[in-house]
């Protein structure tokens, strides 16, 4: 189906859809776009993502859907390669949050794109494994990480950032235990007393936070480490916060990291790497107005070779580690529209088929969104409506006051911008069942994550005998 031009004047769902400046063939940074970067509207006034009609995709694969846009992935993934080779000097490795979004099927484009990984659980490690990233391309997180989390780690040989001194006696005794024949690689979490804005919850570079060693340990882990040979300190890390469009913090950022790390190889450590974090944001609204993320890459590597240059430091590894600007704006949630209610002078109701199960960051952040009526692309903008969810309290509200043409039942609303911590923080409440994702490509849709059925909603379910007489 051919993709026709939207006028840019009409106030419709299409004036959504992102332009690709077929001057320069340059598009816009995938995380400054609010649709996916293939969205399109197609002859049947639908939405396209990937080629795909959306409603025909609900169609084959039932509602709610997310729907993940392939290109749109790889074009992230390659913004964060290229840029660190056009503005970095040294080596370096942009490695994938993928607490945004861990499935098998996103881990393997990831690594197809040559990125590394962030897991910060065991499960999260076992699927980058199956999905086949390699143990040196993993770094693993967390700032309580198990026991049995640390020997899957060590039996995986990936590299681990320690973030307390727990984790780091437990390491250096399950290293000694093992008579690991190479020392593990370790990198080190310090919380670098950076503050940004954005939201108290997703804010962790300030000196109150539960991640990282505090500044003032510094000292006494180095010594550590030097009286531990069975660990190699590789290098260091620090995040400050996440949905993040200010620049200046990742430039203090830098220069924070290069005194310490200064001052671990004045202390006779091997450290060769130094991990910046993520954080940069992406355009949920039209007033959003993140950096590009080759802007915010250059801003990282410029303040870290300038730090570098002022402590007279041979340029580390640098890496940095995106989660939301690399899948954020990859994928859109089609719901299908169902109950309305109209509350007289104060609101309008519509419902939708899933809510904060598929989507907790409205209530958990109160963040904001935009829809579109993926099978009304051209329809005037006339309604003023809440698009809550279909779960037993009141705060279920995906977007207020969205502007949408007029809707009926069967109506498929597309959500856009839910590519990082959707599905990754979803849930059964209510005892819903998860939706489907599909990857969308050229026309092609392939299931990415199956939609969980009743009896899935039991499986772990056990009933003793007495209680089933
Ligand atoms: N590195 C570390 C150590 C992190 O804790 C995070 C995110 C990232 C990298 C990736 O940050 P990003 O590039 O995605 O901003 N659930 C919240 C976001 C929590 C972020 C947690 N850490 C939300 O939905 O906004």
């Amino acid at each position: 189906m051919v993709s026709t031009p939207v006028s840019q004047s009409s106030r419709s769902g299409a004036d959504y859809v992102h332009q690709a400046d077929s001057e320069n063939g340059h598009s816009r940074s995938p995380n400054q776009s609010l649709l996916p970067l293939t969205a399109g509207v197609n002859g049947h006034d639908h939405l396209e993502v990937g080629g795909c009609d959306v409603k025909a995709l609900v169609e084959q694969y039932g509602s709610p859907l997310y729907v993940l846009d392939e290109a749109t992935l790889r074009a992230s993934c390659q913004q964060y390669r290229d840029s660190l080779q056009a503005h970095y000097a040294g080596e370096s490795l942009a490695i994938y949050a993928s607490k945004a979004w861990n499935c098998m099927a996103v881990d393997a484009i990831v690594n197809a794109e040559g990125l590394g990984i962030d897991v910060v659980s065991g499960g999260e490690l076992f699927t980058a494994l199956k999905a086949g990233f390699s143990a040196e391309k993993m770094y693993f997180h967390g700032n309580n990480k198990s026991r049995e989390e640390l020997v899957l780690a060590l039996e995986t040989g990936c590299n681990i950032v320690a973030d307390n001194w727990l984790e780091l006696n437990t390491l250096a005794e399950l290293a000694e235990a093992q008579g690991q024949a190479t020392a593990v690689p370790v990198m080190l979490r310090f919380t670098p007393g950076i503050e940004c804005h954005t939201h108290e919850y997703i804010r962790t570079g300030h000196l109150d936070s539960k991640f990282g060693f505090d500044p003032e340990q510094q000292q006494a882990v180095f010594q550590f480490f030097k009286s531990h040979p069975q660990l190699h300190c590789l290098g260091l890390h620090a995040h400050i916060g996440s949905q993040i469009f200010e620049l200046q913090p990742h430039h203090d950022l830098a220069d924070v990291l290069v005194r310490a790390f200064v001052d671990a190889k004045a202390q006779g450590l091997p450290v060769t790497e130094l991990n910046v974090g993520g954080g940069l944001g992406i355009r949920y609204t039209e007033s959003d107005d993140p950096p590009s993320i080759e802007t915010w890459v250059k801003q990282v590597c410029t303040a870290l070779t300038a730090a570098c240059e002022t402590h007279g430091l041979e340029l580390p590894k640098l890496i940095c580690e995106p989660g939301r600007s690399l899948i954020g704006s990859a994928c859109v949630t089609a719901y299908t529209v169902g109950s309305q209610k109209e509350v007289p002078g104060i609101r309008q109701y519509i419902t939708v088929d899933g809510g904060m199960s598929d989507n907790p960051r409205p209530i958990t952040y109160q963040s904001l969104y935009r829809s579109v009526l993926a099978n009304k692309m051209s329809a005037p903008l006339t309604e003023t409506v809440t698009v809550a969810g279909k779960h037993c309290e009141s705060g279920d509200v995906v977007i207020k006051d969205a502007l949408l043409p007029k809707t009926e039942p069967g109506d498929i609303l597309v959500v856009m911008g839910t590519g990082a911590y959707n599905y990754s923080m979803s849930s059964n409440y209510n005892r819903l069942a998860r939706p489907a994702g599909v990857l969308v490509q050229g026309g092609e849709s392939d299931l990415i994550l199956e939609r969980e059925t009743y009896a899935d909603l039991v499986r772990f379910d056990r009933l003793p005998d007495r209680l089933s007489r």
